[in-house]
């Protein structure tokens, strides 16, 4: 069933839980995150990044994430993340996307604040909910997946709380992304989150936040977050890299005896998706934080 960002967070909120937005650029990806939900029991937010546009152009998965979300039985936001162009924004809402997210983080605050409200007027005639960043994680979510190292490394800018109480204020989006630690990509060293920062924004705003940059990080740091007011987290690069892992052992296990044995690609892809099913399953048990299936 499709349901909106702003309810998908409704129910986050109700539970004291985060909800799963996993970046889908493959129909192995939709697949294993829906069958997650299906599975757990609890919503999921399929998202699909504007910098995955070369790896899955939105006009071939974007109507299919849309029509498989509608046929599941699980509670299902089809999402957009990390859009830059106000006119990609647009052709996702016209596609039946019932969120998205304007990332103007890179820009200086004012212009961010003028895109961002522009963003909020696209999406109301839609009821899609808007997610917008404040602050700067450093590395970008481009597809390109060896970004990452620390926060520190990588140049992130905590978010501000007093100007998150102004954005918030000026643009009227519904979800915060906020920086306090976590990056895209594969950490080089632990993550150190600066709870701090989200315990300060979530008492002065009371809207969801969101943590971007959400795999890699530990289980207790993800229950800390939640507690700190995280109701969605963005999920992407480790489920990758397992699943590509799990490919490379099916190669290396066909080519133990002969060097030249075939390997097809639709024998790769049940091996990826079976490997993000599994990943997907036990991250969406470890967000719902103790909280009884919803679905
Ligand atoms: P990861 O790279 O940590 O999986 O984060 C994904 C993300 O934040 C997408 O917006």
């Amino acid at each position: 069933m499709l349901i909106s960002l702003r309810d998908i967070c409704a129910i986050a909120e109700q539970n004291s839980m985060a909800i799963a937005a996993f970046n889908t650029p493959s129909l192995e990806a939709v697949r294993a995150a829906l069958d997650a939900a299906e599975q757990t029991g609890y919503p999921v937010i399929l998202a699909h990044a504007e910098g995955h546009e070369h790896a899955a152009p939105l006009k071939y998965i974007g109507p299919a994430m849309v029509a498989l979300a509608e046929q599941s039985s699980a509670m299902v936001c089809v999402h957009l993340d990390h859009c830059e162009h106000l006119s990609y924004l647009r052709r996702a809402l016209d596609m039946g996307f019932t969120g998205a997210m304007f990332d103007g983080s890179y820009m200086p605050y004012e212009v961010n604040v003028e895109n961002s409200a522009r963003a909020a007027e696209i999406c109301a005639p839609f009821g899609a909910g808007l997610e917008c960043e404040l602050g700067s994680m450093g590395s970008r979510e481009a597809g390109y997946r060896d970004e990452g190292g620390t926060a520190e490394e990588s140049g992130a800018v905590y978010t501000d709380p007093d100007q998150a109480e102004d954005f918030i204020r000026c643009t009227g989006l519904d979800i915060l992304a906020c920086s306090f630690g976590t990056v895209h990509g594969i950490y080089k060293g632990e993550p150190h989150l600066n709870l701090d920062v989200l315990r300060d924004i979530r008492s002065r705003i009371k809207l969801p936040l969101v943590m971007h940059g959400g795999s890699g990080v530990s289980d207790e740091d993800y229950r800390k977050s939640i507690d700190a007011g995280i109701r969605k987290i963005n999920y992407y690069t480790y489920g990758v890299k397992f699943a590509g892992e799990a490919v490379c052992n099916l190669i290396a296990d066909r080519r133990r005896d002969r060097k030249d044995a075939l390997v097809y690609w639709h024998d790769m892809t049940p091996v990826a998706y079976e490997r993000m099913l599994e990943d997907f399953t036990q991250v969406i048990k470890v967000f719902a934080n103790g909280a009884n299936p919803v679905a």
